[in-house]
């Protein structure tokens, strides 16, 4: 018999991208392979996320193929992990019944449990039961690794779904990842990013010693070998003086920080339950570039809030213009199931004035971005070379401390740290010329 194949398809944040990876290495250690598309695979995947409709949206499209999949060939097993099956619980049988097995964020090793039991009906396996973490790891490590700390939130953002699914928020030990650290590395990684939810206020549940997130940094930019470190997301309440100073004391910390802002209204702040209001923010941006004059910032924001006025939406538009981010994720609001914001019915910003607010703060973005990138035009800088640019076979494709992506000239492999000189920049990218290996010189 001709071995099993499967096809995983990922929604959502790198938290998924990673549960991913760890399916992968899951079912390369059952003998299954990757098939060429879903329409051929025995095991159909797919990792869910629900953090606004559009997510739910494009997965309706993918279950609806899995379904069609099912029926031509009804041996193929269905199944459903991450977020939105963890908001959905039993509810997914009940409405998707061709679903074979469903489990929630996390829960990667439940999925071998099922996948390995004698007879194959659909379960649900839904308790918050943390975070597994030895499982196999995915044979092909490239030079970039996630490392997930902790799993869940202890924030309450009335918009937010994510409570409701990955739960409160728990730390994975501290001697674990040092030592998770140290095998990635030696599995070839240069790379590490820390993930969570709220990844500063790592360490606190600890118990009996409670750590904190910057202790955890200076751990892992100990490990030998490790070039870079970066983290995401931090929360704007928890960036404190320590993870800061951390930026300058320690070697492999890259000089970039995503620092989430929502809003620039106190106003609406308070109403998305964030904890910090305008200045509080300001305060965290003075700090940061007191401290690391050059680092780029990075910000999530969401227009369109119940209740957010056009003096509001012009609080978010100065923000922007005084902070000069070198670049915005932007997001119309969403109202989502099992959240306090859902149930505002005061102030609803109708769709079509949310999403004339947005281009006028897409736009604002992208003409800071590509002020912010000049910067980098005539100076050299390191980059960790991922492959061959996307849009120009000739040219190569990597990333920049600053995690500005760069395509540029030259011989260079993945996983290769090339020094190239910039010679042009625009909002999203720089372009350069490789001048020489900077791994070389080590
Ligand atoms: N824990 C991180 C990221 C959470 S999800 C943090 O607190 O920053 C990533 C982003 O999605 C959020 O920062 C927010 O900007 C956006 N988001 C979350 N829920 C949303 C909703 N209901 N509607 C629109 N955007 C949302
Ligand atoms: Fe959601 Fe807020 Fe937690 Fe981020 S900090 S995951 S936005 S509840
Ligand atoms: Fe989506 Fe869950 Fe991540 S809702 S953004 S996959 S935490």
């Amino acid at each position: 018999m001709a071995a099993l194949t499967y096809h995983l398809t990922t929604f959502g944040c790198q938290m998924n991208e990673h549960d991913s990876e760890r399916i992968d290495g899951l079912l390369e250690s059952l003998g299954y392979s990757p098939a060429a598309g879903p329409d051929e695979a025995d095991l159909i995947l797919l990792n869910t996320c629900s953090i606004r409709e559009s997510a739910d949206r494009r997965l309706a499209t993918q279950l609806g193929n899995a379904k069609r999949f099912k029926a031509a060939r009804p041996g193929v097993v269905v199944g459903v992990g991450g977020c939105w099956a963890q908001s959905l619980k039993q509810e997914v049988f009940e409405r998707y019944p061709f679903v074979d097995v469903a489990f929630g964020p996390g829960q990667v090793d439940q999925l071998g449990e099922f996948l390995l039991a004698d007879s194959i009906e659909a379960q649900g396996y839904f308790e918050f039961d943390g975070f597994t973490a030895d499982l196999p790891m995915r044979a092909v490590q490239s030079a970039q690794a996630w490392m997930q700390i902790s799993v869940g939130c202890n924030q309450k953002c009335s918009y937010c779904i994510v409570p409701s699914t990955r739960g409160l928020e728990v730390s994975r030990p501290f001697n674990d990842l040092v030592a998770e650290a140290k095998v990635l590395v030696a599995r070839g990684a240069r790379e590490i990013t820390l993930l969570g939810q709220n990844v500063n206020s790592y360490g606190r549940d600890l118990r009996p010693d409670r750590r904190t997130f910057s202790e955890l940094l200076t751990a892992v930019d100990a490990v030998d070998g490790l070039d870079r470190l970066r983290y995401t997301s931090p929360h704007p309440q928890d960036m404190g003086a320590e993870v800061v100073a951390a930026h300058v004391a320690l070697p492999s910390l890259c000089e970039h920080i995503h620092l989430p802002l929502q809003s620039g209204s106190s106003r609406i702040l308070k109403a998305m339950r964030r904890t910090y209001d305008r200045e509080r923010y300001l305060g965290r941006v003075a700090m940061i570039r007191d401290a690391v004059p050059d680092i780029s910032l990075t910000t999530d924001i969401i227009v369109g809030f119940p209740g957010e006025t056009e003096e509001d939406f012009q609080q978010t538009l100065d923000l922007v213009s005084e902070v000069q981010f070198d670049a915005a994720y932007t997001f119309i609001y969403s109202a989502r199931r099992d959240t306090e914001a859902a149930l505002i019915t005061e102030g609803v910003v109708p769709a079509e004035l949310a999403s004339e607010r947005i281009g006028r703060l897409i736009e604002l973005v992208q003409e800071n971005a590509e002020l912010r990138a000049q910067r980098f035009v005539g100076r050299s800088v390191e980059v960790l070379v991922e492959g061959p640019s996307r849009t120009d076979p000739d040219r190569v494709r990597g990333r920049t401390r600053h995690n500005k992506p760069v395509n540029f000239s030259g011989l260079a492999k993945a996983g290769e740290l090339v020094d190239v000189e910039i010679e042009s920049a625009t909002s999203t990218s720089l372009r350069g010329h490789a001048t020489m290996l900077a791994s070389a010189l080590r």
